[in-house]
């Protein structure tokens, strides 16, 4: 069997936990098939922040980024699945939910960029580098099995 699991790192962002929209977030996830292997609430501190988005230092929006990120809880997951970096960029929506396509998490439930509700890494590159900022070995779990019912042929 060979397939391309990966693994990325999904923020329901501070907007989507005091919207209560956590649960459809997540059940959005896992209807779609995708196996979360990690799951944390917290709030992040500026430091953290600032190296979650530091590819978008010195950008015009990046105070409000980080204040915003920071202004309450946040949910973390680690989600596993073949593709899943690039079909959970699909399922939450383009950055913009005027141009987030519908049925999409953004163009369902938010109205402007900055309150997005949810974030999604968007190479593996960047879902190396953000899930190490979030998630230690140790707080994986092992889904193997349910991942092979979603994917096998
Ligand atoms: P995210 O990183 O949060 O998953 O969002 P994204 O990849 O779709 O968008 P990205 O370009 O990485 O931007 C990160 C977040 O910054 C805010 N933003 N504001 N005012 C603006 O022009 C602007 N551009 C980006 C958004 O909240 C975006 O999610
Ligand atoms: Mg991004």
């Amino acid at each position: 069997m060979s397939m391309a699991v990966e693994t990325t790192l999904i923020l329901c962002k501070p907007d989507a936990v005091s919207r209560g929209l956590v649960g459809e977030i997540v059940s959005r996830l896992e209807r779609r098939g995708y196996v979360i292997v990690a799951m944390h609430m917290m709030q992040l501190d500026g430091e953290r922040a600032r190296r979650h988005y530091q590819e978008h230092d010195g950008k015009p929006f990046f105070a409000d980024l980080v204040s915003f990120i920071t202004s309450g809880p946040l949910v973390a997951l680690a989600v596993e699945g073949e593709g899943t970096i690039e079909g959970c960029r699909q399922l939450i929506g383009a950055t913009d939910p005027l141009r987030a396509a519908p049925g999409s998490v953004r163009a369902d439930f938010a109205q402007t960029i900055g309150r997005n509700l949810v974030h999604a890494s968007d190479s593996p590159a960047s879902a190396k580098r953000e899930l190490e900022i979030f998630f230690k070995d140790s707080d994986y779990m092992s889904r193997r099995h349910d991942l092979e019912r979603w994917i096998k042929g």
